[in-house]
């Protein structure tokens, strides 16, 4: 099954919108630069329309780094996914592993925005993985099985071939520490299993990513693990440069 690699930059709370532009006009990818990866960036809200503009026509899509699950109504300081529509966005982040942390995301939460951003169009990149803890305990498997589980409960086979997911172990994530290629396959693969007990073949077309300082030295080794598709990356997609050389070195 040939599936398409992603590379998603994640800026996190990173760049303010003079930073922003900077880094397309420096990034200045062209319409058919990648024509074999798919290629997205998601910077905070306050840049996208700046960077919807100054990526338009390129090889780049648009991503957001969170959502709400509601269409509209009073819910201060929230964002939906049809206002991250109009502003071009294709892929939204959903349950990153920093938010389920710091803003006490629930799976439950996480699953409603998986729903809501599946039924407005939008790809959500669905994040899971485990702490150190879980992982010395031996309990990192059943846990990202479990995360999964609980995030696509109740969507049909089709939705759920048009989720992307990214194993993001929590020990790898800013902390210089990748998993070992073949540790991160393996997860990837078990990840691919538990999606196939619940929607069977489509399994095979979801894109599964790695996240977890992700650099452009060790992107190659990654990829070629035959169940990771693609890569979710942080602090090394704010480098333009850096960026650019990943994404050449995934192809
Ligand atoms: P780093 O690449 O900075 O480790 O961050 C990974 C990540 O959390 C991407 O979502």
């Amino acid at each position: 099954m040939e599936r398409k690699p992603l590379i998603a930059g994640n800026w996190k709370m990173y760049k303010t919108l003079a930073e922003a532009r900077e880094f397309a006009k420096e990034f200045a990818a062209g319409p058919n630069e990648w024509p074999d990866v798919d290629v997205v960036i998601c910077p905070p809200y306050t840049a996208l329309a700046a960077l919807q503009e100054a990526l338009e026509g390129s090889a780049v899509m648009l991503g957001a780094q969170d959502m709400f699950h509601e269409k509209q109504g009073a819910y201060t300081g929230e964002i939906s996914a049809g206002m991250l529509k109009e502003l071009s966005c294709r892929f939204v982040i959903i349950g990153h592993s920093e938010r389920r942390e710091h803003i006490r995301e629930t799976d439950e939460s996480i699953s409603l925005k998986v729903h809501a951003a599946l039924s407005q169009g939008l790809t959500p990149i669905l994040c899971v993985g485990e702490n150190l803890k879980q992982r010395e305990q031996g309990k990192a498997l059943g846990f990202v099985r479990g995360q999964v589980e609980k995030a696509l409960v109740d969507l049909s086979s089709t939705e759920m071939g048009g989720v992307v997911i990214a194993y993001e172990p929590i020990w790898a994530i800013g902390t210089g520490k990748t998993a070992t290629s073949e540790e991160a396959g393996k997860m990837c693969q078990a990840i691919r299993t538990t999606v196939a007990g619940m929607a069977g073949g489509v399994a095979q077309e979801m894109r599964i990513l790695y996240g977890g300082s992700v650099n452009k030295g060790n992107i190659a080794e990654l990829m070629r693990e035959s169940h990771i598709d693609g890569a979710l990356v942080g602090g090394a997609s704010l480098k333009a440069a850096e960026f650019r050389e990943i994404i050449q070195q995934a192809r």
